[in-house]
């Protein structure tokens, strides 16, 4: 029986360490804060963001949420990411995704100022991560990675299998397991046969977005099973791998809820430190 990869016990260790840095760093006079846009009221959109703000202002940082209507025009959005660029009391900023489908999400992505782009998504933040250069990566694949090397799980040399090639989770979680020297496989939802591809996993990271896709067939036995998914289905919280028969096979699995989604929030708050004292040019 897998055991399992206990994320909210490792986000209360990397948020009691980002706290006390956060701690110093204001007795010293200098405030951390993180500005969050919510577009809409995309009822998981609002949860996420609440979230994320309430574990703010919890390890000391101020938080200003900016909310705008669904039908914000683009110019109107981008106004206010200006703004919290030009706020110097402001260490990062996060878009909430998804935006409306009216909103280029590349052109409001790229408007923040990589300085304060907590998230990793601006172009030269990207492309810094792609080549090895010192930036934040997002925080989902980030928490995956500090999950992983808090519970000894090497990857160096092991085969590493991502289903999924989102610029959110996918593509920057087959990178960081690149960089940590595993071999790395990207499959996604047009890949054929995909229970043949994920079988080949030592570590199968899974971020597609389809609740009870990752069954036992597709998992090789001890193989660690990641989850990444937040479904909703009939108002509970579920991932992307059919726990009840996958948790038998596995070495290690991340429930849902509970694994993946709160080192997400941790690491958004350790990005926030990092860019902060970058930007500020202290340590903590
Ligand atoms: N929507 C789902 N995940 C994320 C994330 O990590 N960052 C932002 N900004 N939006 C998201």
């Amino acid at each position: 029986m897998g055991r399992i990869l206990d994320g909210k016990r490792m986000a209360e260790a990397i948020l009691a360490d980002v706290q006390g840095q956060v701690a110093r760093l204001a007795e010293a006079g200098q405030q951390l804060q993180l500005a969050v846009i919510l577009v809409g009221d995309h009822p998981a959109s609002a949860t996420y963001v609440r979230s994320k703000q309430r574990t703010a202002e919890r390890v000391g940082l101020r938080s200003q949420l900016v909310k705008l209507p669904a039908d914000v025009s683009q110019n109107t959005l981008l106004a206010e990411v200006d703004r919290l660029n030009a706020d110097p009391a402001v260490d990062g900023i996060l878009v909430q995704l998804p935006l409306p489908v009216h909103i280029d999400e590349h052109a409001v992505l790229q408007r923040i100022s990589p300085e304060k782009d907590v998230d990793g998504f601006h172009p030269v933040n990207a492309g810094r991560n792609f080549v090895g250069l010192p930036s934040v990566w997002p925080c989902t694949p980030a928490g995956v990675m500090e999950m992983l090397r808090r519970e000894g799980i090497d990857v160096a040399g092991r085969h590493a299998v991502v289903v999924g090639r989102s610029n959110i989770v996918g593509k920057p979680m087959a990178m960081l397991l690149l960089a940590a020297n595993a071999t790395v496989t990207i499959a996604h939802s047009r890949t054929p046969d995909l229970a043949a591809v994920t079988r080949l996993a030592d570590i199968l990271v899974v971020a597609v977005g389809r609740p009870g896709l990752i069954t036992a067939d597709h998992v090789r036995p001890g193989a660690v099973v990641v989850d990444v998914g937040q479904n909703r289905v009939d108002g509970r919280l579920t991932g992307d791998v059919d726990f009840e028969s996958v948790a038998p096979v596995a070495s290690w699995i991340t429930p849902v809820p509970g694994g993946v989604g709160p080192l997400t929030v941790a690491m958004l708050m350790a990005n926030t430190l990092t860019l902060g004292c970058a930007r500020r040019q202290v340590r903590a």
